[in-house]
């Protein structure tokens, strides 16, 4: 966490108290999972760079939660009722010259965002507030809903975290008042003046299950949706000829009888191009390299992968991941499973793979010893298409 440190003292108070009623989730919205890591993870790992302390008000009741994900550089605490509360609670223990408040639930700021604050800070300001213009038309109404007046856009800024601060002019403003929504609002209550700096649109609220999926789009680029599932077996009988050899999983068996058809036979291969073509709606092994493409006839399955692979890429989709699993007595695929997938992945371009194997008790023609399949899924994403 000490990379891009500034020259003055930062804490982080990263006010993470609340139960994040509006998202819905069953856990405290800190909590809830973002692309794998949770939001008050995202929020740490993203400012952890300019922060020499780091303190989270975590909810009552889960502050053990807290300190084992987020690990022994940060200190968590018990947030509190409300937000400022919570603010409060970790003011306590703040060491700093510089302190910077940022919310839990502004998950993907950046590092930068925080950077401009301090940059600020360092320069002699008070307070300073990162916010943006406002594109909707903002009108003051009365609790009967009639407008009383319109806001001048152009004045009007929506305002974001991470604020920061020097130190004494923080605990002096919630030291004086103890209801704003934000902790800039305390300090403009005691007539210091409060910087603005730009904001950034990453850093926005996740607040409703909306902005979650928004996060999502936002960390995995913008066809993180646009995903495609495809399945595929293939099988064979062993060979009646014990010097056929055996190829499986892009690998040769040498100790193996391999099994019957026209190319190399290899099941796991086979299947898992079959799963590609049907995640890209391309049809099927036989439709792509059958009778009118006759030069694949013999070909070995590493070529086929390839040769899929590119057909895919060409159709708009890159590889999120293949499994596939070998059904049959034997060979056995544990001892070899590493080189395997790996030979497998080097014929996808390293694409993640997964390889698993199942006898099946004895029943059917693969429990009967007679003959070896596969069953694939891949999962590809949306890339645009190349041609
Ligand atoms: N927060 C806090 N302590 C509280 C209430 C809120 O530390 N008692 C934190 C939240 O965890 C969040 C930030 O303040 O990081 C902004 O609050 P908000 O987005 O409103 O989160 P929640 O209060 O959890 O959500 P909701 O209002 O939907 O319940
Ligand atoms: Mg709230």
């Amino acid at each position: 966490m000490r990379s891009l440190l500034p020259n003055h003292s930062v804490t982080v108070i990263i006010p993470a108290g609340g139960s994040g009623e509006r998202l819905g989730a069953l856990l405290p919205k800190a909590l809830v999972l973002l692309a794998g890591r949770t939001l008050v993870e995202h929020c740490v790992s993203n400012i952890a760079p300019i922060a020499n302390q780091i303190i989270v008000a975590a909810p009552a009741g889960f502050e053990e939660e807290f300190r084992s994900l987020l690990g022994d550089d940060v200190l968590v605490v018990t947030g509190g009722v409300t937000r400022a509360d919570s603010v409060r609670a970790a003011l306590e223990y703040a060491t700093s010259e510089f302190i910077l408040v940022h919310d839990a639930a502004r998950s993907l700021a950046s590092v930068e965002l925080a950077g401009r604050v301090i940059d600020a800070l360092a320069s002699g300001e008070k307070a300073v507030i990162p916010a943006l213009a406002v594109i909707d038309t903002i009108k003051h109404v009365d609790h009967n809903n009639f407008v009383i007046s319109t806001h001048e856009r152009s004045a009007l800024r929506a305002v974001q975290t991470p604020q920061g601060f020097d130190a004494k002019t923080l605990r002096a403003a919630h030291a004086s008042s103890h209801d704003a929504t934000d902790d800039a609002g305390l300090v403009e209550a005691l007539n210091i003046p409060v910087k603005i700096v730009d904001g950034e649109d990453k850093a926005f609220k996740i607040t409703l299950p909306e902005d979650l999926a928004r996060a999502q789009r936002t960390l995995l680029g913008e066809f993180a949706e646009d995903i495609r599932i495809g399945i595929g077996t293939d099988a064979h009988a062993f060979s009646a000829d014990s010097n056929r050899p055996m190829w499986l999983a892009g690998l040769l068996w040498s100790d193996e009888v391999g099994v019957d058809g026209h190319s190399d036979g290899d099941v796991a291969a086979h299947a898992i191009c079959d799963a590609l073509f049907s995640a890209a709606q391309l049809g099927d092994l036989g439709s792509n390299y059958g009778v009118a493409e006759p030069q694949w006839a013999g070909a070995s399955g590493a070529k086929l992968l390839q040769e899929t692979l590119r057909r895919v890429r060409t159709a708009g989709f890159e590889i999120n991941n293949v499994s596939v699993q070998v059904v049959g007595n034997r060979p056995k695929i544990g001892p070899r499973r590493a080189e395997a997938i790996s030979a497998l992945a080097k014929a996808l371009d390293g694409a993640p793979v997964s390889l698993s194997a199942t006898t099946t008790d004895g029943l059917g023609f693969t429990g009967e010893g007679k003959g070896l399949s596969a069953i694939a899924s891949v999962l590809l994403r949306a890339t645009g298409r190349i041609s």
